[in-house]
């Protein structure tokens, strides 16, 4: 797995969505009640950019068509059979980064 510092954004207590990039993929990132969580950007319904969507305990609220999606594991809402995939967050030095595992990674397992 990659770690990926993400730049233009300090650790912070205080509630926000944005998008970043970490390595090439988009990334959702949130912060709700003094965590961060990463997701991809990317709606599994239809698409739209979940960096414009709100958070509800919790969830992630789509801007389009309001499908939900646990901030934690990306299972989507009662209902939905989806899910939209998450990305660990680690702080280090009050610095954020997001780790991406590549495909070799996801087969042979990372060191
Ligand atoms: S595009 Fe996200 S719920 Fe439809």
């Amino acid at each position: 797995m990659k770690w990926y510092k993400i730049t233009g954004i300090q650790n912070t207590d205080k509630p926000f969505i944005t998008k970043v990039k970490a390595g090439r993929k988009n990334i959702c990132l949130v912060g709700f009640e003094g965590q961060i969580y990463a997701l991809s950007s990317v709606c599994p319904h239809a698409g739209a950019d979940l960096s414009e969507g709100l958070c509800v305990k919790g969830k992630i609220v789509c801007p389009y068509h309001r499908y939900t999606y646990n901030l934690a594991t990306g299972k989507g809402g009662e209902g939905q059979n989806d899910f939209v995939k998450t990305y660990p967050v680690t702080i280090k030095n009050d610095e954020i980064y997001v780790g991406i595992s590549s495909l070799w990674d996801r087969l042979f397992g990372s060191k």
